[in-house]
């Protein structure tokens, strides 16, 4: 799976910047002269904002449409971030990090499980003695309701040069192996007329915040601390954690 152009204008339009206050969390853990690496930056949502603030950080995505998104959406505030187009799962990288941040539940799209153990111990490798992991998860606790594991939804948003993007999305729930296999077709209108359609597959795996912490010791993390916020209308959980 990979985000494609649909997709991305998608996101774009629908989540724009970073909040200052999800940017001021970011502030209060790390210090401008530390280096910082955001595996599946996307298009910049959190990592334009970061470097407006005077922060060094490098993003990583295997998506073309959504790293030349955070070029372009970038180069309008003069900025040329470095970005790395590959998969993280074969990415190596040419430093050590003072941080590695995985904002807004990216973390939870390594599937199968076993993946998101070896993702916990690259990153580790990739941290400084002292660096941290940031990672926000969060739990779909509407699909524990009975019957509600599967599930039929559609949104609509406009882009910023007035075109219309609808997705229907069709997801089903396993919440005893706690993963969602969500299904989209995303539809792009201009003047009322249907110019591009595109459709997308992807896996989305939860963990409750003691599982997660277990993996975090399991895989060599330690002082871990846990937050609860709210990003983006939604209860995160979110994790940090030092490599030991
Ligand atoms: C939910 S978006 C989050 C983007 C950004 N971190 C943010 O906070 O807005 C998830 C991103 O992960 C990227 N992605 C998914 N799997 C990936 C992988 N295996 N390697 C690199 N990037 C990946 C997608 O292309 C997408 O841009």
């Amino acid at each position: 799976m990979m985000y494609g152009s649909l997709c991305t204008e998608f996101y774009d339009a629908d989540k724009k910047f970073a909040t200052s206050e999800e940017v001021n969390f970011y502030k209060s853990l790390f210090k401008k002269s530390d280096l910082l690496l955001e595996p599946m930056c996307g298009s910049g949502r959190l990592l334009i904002p970061l470097m407006q603030e005077g922060y060094a950080i490098y993003g990583l995505d295997n998506s073309h449409d959504m790293l030349e998104s955070c070029k372009k959406r970038a180069g309008q505030f003069g900025l040329t971030p470095i970005l790395y187009e590959e998969k993280i799962e074969t990415a190596s990288f040419p430093h050590q990090y003072n941080g590695i941040i995985i904002p807004f539940g990216s973390f939870q799209l390594f599937y199968p499980r076993q993946l998101a153990f070896q993702m916990l111990e690259k990153f580790k490798t990739y941290l400084k003695p002292n660096g941290k992991l940031v990672m926000d998860l969060f739990v779909p606790w509407d699909v524990l309701w009975e019957n509600n594991a599967e599930e039929r939804s559609h949104r609509e948003v406009e882009t910023d040069n007035g075109a219309l993007i609808k997705i229907e999305n069709h997801s089903v729930a396993n919440k005893y192996e706690q993963f969602i296999l969500s299904k989209s077709k995303y539809t792009k209108l201009v003047d009322g007329k249907v110019v591009g359609q595109e459709n997308e597959q992807m896996y989305i795996a939860w963990y409750y915040r003691y599982e997660i912490e277990l993996m975090l010791e399991k895989c060599g993390f330690k002082n871990i601390i846990y937050r609860e916020r709210f990003l983006n209308h939604s209860n995160h959980m979110t994790f940090v954690a030092e490599p030991s």
